[in-house]
């Protein structure tokens, strides 16, 4: 039962580093599946979406080395089986990219049919799509995925109806090694698409048009090893200047590349904090008053639904009334009620949600209902005055690395504890 137990009301201040983006890692981790030579992959965050994933590529017999806690050489030339199994599935939905990168390489593969974050219905219609329009035949049996390319991958011509991630980048990845040149319009635009793109190019792949609306694949024969570092994560930084905002506080955030932090920067200026961008470097200082404003979630470079949660947060802390629409996942209000729990004033209509600022909120014990509105809820605690219990934090720990290590450093009072009697002794030591 580990939960994260905090003492907020203090404004957060210092300097944190980012950890390298886990989106862009996970399809960067199935695409070292489709070469036999070593691929070293460099910024990986250390994070349990992403051990998940390695032990996967393990249990399919690819060869994988944890150099240290963010760098691996993975090597695939040993891989026996196109079955991924359930276990793995359940645990990260991300394992749908091993379908494009197994049919990508071996022409088949066996994949359960993805779990992940209850955030909404979440179909890969689109990625069935995409590989039956390569010229595989793709049946859904006992809950898997069973794709087939009896006759190679051939390239074609593909319109997503809906912006999907994780269509975008797994058609990607089978399509490098197809016959042909591939067209993908209506593709999403996301960092992490750049960045997997950038990843299969330096293996010898020739994809153009990554962070644009249409790419441009011509499938090669081969491709090669490679050493590839891991952008930063867009998201962790967000949370962290969400942090920074709704404390009060005043913290350097490094390691990101700020053109990613747009929408997430015009926001906060909106509510009327001031920010700072360098060259690989944002400084979110949280100021006293801060003014509602709308948030709409979209594709990039619109305002991520992944930040959904954190910027609700914040704007539950500032002056006047807020709008936020949820546009890409229809459920990711729940954390809504959990905060109601420490004096949030929230309504929520379908998928807009009107939020009523507050002066304060109180410390309570909340739960973690998914990744980020469990890291929505560490915001609270931290803004909140008195102690806050978050329990249910190993959804949190699926994308944010050592999150209370992090905090600590930027003078939270934080802890990860693992028993009540631990709890126990934060409270006696926190007054
Ligand atoms: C990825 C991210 C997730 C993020 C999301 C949107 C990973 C591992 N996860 O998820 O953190 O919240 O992008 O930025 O990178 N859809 C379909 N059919 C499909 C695929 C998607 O209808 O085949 C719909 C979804 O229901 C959703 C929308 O398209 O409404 C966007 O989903 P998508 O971009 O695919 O999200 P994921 O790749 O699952």
């Amino acid at each position: 039962m580990e939960q994260f137990i905090m003492k907020g009301g203090k404004p957060l201040c210092g300097e944190v580093v980012i950890s390298g983006a886990k989106n862009a890692a996970l399809g960067i981790i199935a695409g070292s599946l489709l070469t036999d030579d070593d691929i070293i992959i460099d910024n990986l965050p250390d994070v349990r979406d992403i051990n998940v994933m390695l032990e996967a590529l393990k249990e399919i017999g690819a060869s994988v080395n944890r150099v240290n806690r963010h760098q691996v050489i993975v090597n695939a030339a040993n891989v026996q089986s196109v079955s991924i199994d359930d276990e793995y599935i359940r645990k990260i939905r991300a394992s749908y990219y091993f379908i494009g990168a197994l049919l990508g390489k071996y022409q088949k593969a066996n994949v359960p049919l993805p779990g992940g974050c209850a955030i909404g219905s979440r179909p890969i219609d689109q990625h069935i799509k995409g590989f039956r329009a390569l010229g595989t035949t793709v049946d859904i049996k006992n809950g898997c995925v069973v794709a087939e390319a009896s006759e190679g991958l051939k390239a074609s011509h593909i319109y997503l109806d809906v912006v999907s991630v994780g269509a975008t980048i797994n058609i990607m990845l089978a399509a490098c090694l197809a016959e042909g040149r591939t067209i993908i319009e209506n593709v999403a635009k996301e960092p992490h698409i750049v960045d997997v793109a950038n990843f299969l190019n330096s293996m010898g792949a020739n994809i153009k048009g990554a962070g644009t609306d249409t790419i441009r694949i011509k499938g090669v024969k081969k491709l090669h090893g490679t050493e590839y570092a891991v952008i930063p994560d867009q998201i962790e930084a967000g949370t962290f200047m969400c942090m920074a905002a709704a404390t009060r506080g005043d913290i350097l955030i490094k390691n990101v590349i700020p053109k990613h932090l747009e929408s997430i920067t015009a926001k906060l200026l909106e509510m009327g904090n001031t920010i700072y961008e360098y060259d690989e470097a944002v400084r979110v200082i949280g100021n006293q008053f801060q003014r509602a404003t709308d948030v709409k979630t979209l594709p990039y470079p619109g305002f991520p639904t992944d930040m959904q949660p954190q910027i609700s947060v914040t704007l539950a802390l500032a002056s006047g009334t807020s709008v936020v629409t949820e546009s890409i996942f229809e459920n990711r209000f729940k954390y809504v009620d959990e905060l109601a729990r420490m004096g949030s004033n929230i309504k929520v209509e379908g998928n807009v949600s009107v939020i009523d600022g507050v002066d304060h909120f109180t410390g309570a014990s909340v739960n973690a209902l998914d990744l980020r509105a469990g890291a929505a809820m560490v915001i609270a605690g931290l803004a909140a005055d008195g102690i806050t219990t978050v329990n249910e934090i190993g959804y949190i720990q699926r994308g944010y690395e050592h999150l209370e290590k992090k905090l600590q450093a930027l003078g939270a009072s934080i802890e990860l504890v693992d028993s009540e009697r631990d709890a126990q002794k934060f409270r006696m030591n926190a007054g």
